[in-house]
């Protein structure tokens, strides 16, 4: 028997600020050193999140949430945790909850980058391949798990894992083509390409959302998938120039250009939004 009573209590959405308020959130950001974190940080603590940063690098976390807290007067705090270490993620969420309150956000923004990342897949050996899987994809669902923990005791949150367009297309090999390993701004002694195990981890991810989202929902647990395209971080020229080529908004991406998407994906302005994907790649899927 449907029942089609309980409607009227779903709160309006209609004020822009309540559409995207994070006042009283406390929100977990893992990968939390890195690039696109710090953009997202800045943006959820301007909401009104408490920030929890979360990497293997505690010191960098340590340093950005003390210039968040400054800038923006919301509370953030760093810590150091390996995505791949249950214990380390279960003391991460357990000094969250004790410290600022337990976490109705997580935002799972790892990239694992191991010894022999850019090799090709004729070389790519099983350690590094096990690497990248554990902290890209295994990482996502151990943070899910704790996260999951506390949100359905405190009556839902949202969980966004951070995929790439490589989760959803192949890599169009072209554009690495004119690439050498003397240019490669990342390093790594071989030229910059999009490794295999990056494709599995990140369309991993995609299959992981969809599959949580559909038990989670119940808990008011929201997990989403966002999609960004590449983002230009001094790449070497020829590189640049094909990737340019081929993305139909004629740019790559900045790091600030995720941001709506993060606070759209997090606040309930997408509270009816689970096992989704969020595409934001200046349309390089589209064609
Ligand atoms: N930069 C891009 O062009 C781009 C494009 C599409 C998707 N993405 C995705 O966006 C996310 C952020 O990218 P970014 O460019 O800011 O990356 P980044 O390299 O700046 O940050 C990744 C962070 O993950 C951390 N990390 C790695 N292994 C870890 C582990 N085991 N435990 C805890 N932390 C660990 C690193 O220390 C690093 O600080 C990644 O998931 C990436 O795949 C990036």
């Amino acid at each position: 028997m449907f029942r089609t009573d309980g409607y009227e209590r779903i709160p309006e959405l209609h004020e822009i600020d309540t559409l995207f308020d994070l006042r009283e959130k406390v929100a977990v950001i893992t990968g939390g050193a890195g690039k696109m974190a710090e953009q997202f940080a800045y943006t959820l603590a301007g909401a009104g999140a408490s920030v929890a940063l979360a990497d293997l690098n505690g010191r960098r976390c340590d340093m950005l949430a003390e210039e968040i807290s400054c800038r923006t007067g919301s509370n953030a705090k760093g810590f150091r945790c390996d995505v791949t270490d249950q214990r380390d993620i279960r003391s991460l969420f357990k000094a969250v909850a004790e410290g600022m309150g337990p976490p109705d956000i997580l935002v799972f923004n790892v990239m694992a980058k191991p010894r022999g990342y850019y090799k090709p897949p004729e070389r790519y050996t099983l350690k590094a391949w096990k690497e990248v899987l554990d902290g890209n994809l295994t990482g996502a669902f151990l943070c899910s798990r704790e996260a999951a923990k506390y949100m359905k005791e405190n009556g839902g949150g949202a969980i966004v894992l951070t995929s790439s367009v490589y989760g959803i297309v192949g890599p169009d090999q072209r554009i690495y083509r004119e690439c050498c390993a003397s240019n490669n701004i990342y390093g790594g002694g071989e030229p910059l390409n999009c490794p295999a195990p990056y494709s599995a981890s990140k369309a991993g991810l995609n299959g992981l959302a969809r599959h949580l989202a559909t038990l989670w929902g119940i808990y008011n647990i929201r997990i989403n998938v966002l999609v960004p395209g590449g983002v230009y971080d001094g790449q070497e020229e020829a590189f640049h120039r094909s990737y340019v080529n081929r993305t139909p908004i004629g740019r790559m991406a900045v790091w600030s250009d995720f941001n709506g998407a993060i606070l759209f994906l997090v606040s309930d302005a997408s509270r009816y939004m689970t096992g989704a994907t969020l595409v934001v790649d200046g349309g390089w899927t589209a064609w």
